[in-house]
C-alpha cells in the first residue's frame, strides 16, 4: 500500500526535515502535508525546502477538527506524524485515525510526559531530576497527552554536568536517528 504522511509540528521542524529527507525517494512512501499552528515556525521553511505543501492551522480552524480531517481525506493522508507538535489532538481525529497517528516525545514516558511537557521544559526537569538516563519515547496517539500505547524508546546517559542543552543536544540526535527509520517499520507494519 502506498502511504501519504501528514506532519504536524509547531517548531522548528528539525524532526520534519529528517522525516522529509528520508522518504525523499521512496516511491511508496510520501510526506504530502505539513500542518503547524504557529505563523512563524521554522518547519514553514522545511516544508518550502522539500516542496511539500504547508497548512497554516489557525485558531479557528483548530476549533474545528471536522474541517482538519475533512482537509487529511481530501489529501489522502493515511497516517500522521507529530513532530514537535504542542497542541492536543482533539477525539475526531483520533478516531478518524486510530493507530495511525504517532508522536515523538523527548524523554523515557511514562518520565517526564503530559500537559506543558516540552520542549526544554523536559531536559530542564531531567537535569532537576538528577536522572543519569533519558531518551525519546516514540507512541501511538491517544486523546490523552503522552499516553498511547509505546512503539519504541532509546536511552542515553544523563552526566552529571550535562546541562539541560546538552541533554537536548543527545536527545536531538536520537530521534534523527531513530524517528524517520521508526515510523517507516509502522508504515510497513500497516500494509
Ligand atoms: C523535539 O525534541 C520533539 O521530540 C519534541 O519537540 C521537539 C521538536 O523539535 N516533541 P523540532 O521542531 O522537530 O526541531
Amino acid at each position: 500500500m502506498n502511504h501519504r504522511l501528514a506532519i504536524f509540528a509547531s517548531g522548528f521542524g528539525s524532526n520534519a526535515d529528517a522525516i522529509c529527507e528520508y522518504f525523499k525517494n521512496n516511491s511508496a512512501i510520501k510526506v504530502a502535508l505539513i500542518l503547524c499552528d504557529r505563523k512563524q515556525a521554522g518547519v514553514f521553511n522545511v516544508a518550502k525546502k522539500h516542496d511539500v505543501m504547508s497548512v497554516y492551522l489557525d485558531p479557528l480552524l483548530i476549533k474545528n477538527p471536522d474541517a482538519i480531517v475533512n482537509l487529511l481525506k481530501e489529501h489522502q493522508i493515511t497516517f500522521i506524524i507529530l513532530a514537535g507538535f504542542l497542541k492536543l489532538i482533539p477525539v475526531e481525529m483520533v478516531d478518524a485515525y486510530r493507530g495511525k497517528i504517532i508522536n515523538i516525545h523527548p524523554a523515557l514516558l511514562p518520565k517526564f510526559g503530559g500537559k506543558g511537557m516540552y520542549g526544554s521544559k523536559v531536559h530542564e526537569a531531567v537535569a532537576a531530576a538528577g536522572e543519569t538516563e533519558t531518551g525519546i519515547t516514540i507512541h501511538e496517539v491517544n486523546e490523552h497527552y503522552d499516553e498511547g500505547d509505546i512503539i519504541f524508546q532509546a536511552t542515553t546517559a544523563v552526566e552529571k554536568n550535562d546541562s539541560p542543552q546538552r541533554i537536548a543536544e543527545k536527545i536531538h540526535a536520537l530521534e534523527k536517528e531513530f524517528f524517520p527509520r521508526i515510523i517507516e517499520q509502522q508504515l510497513l507494519k500497516a500494509q
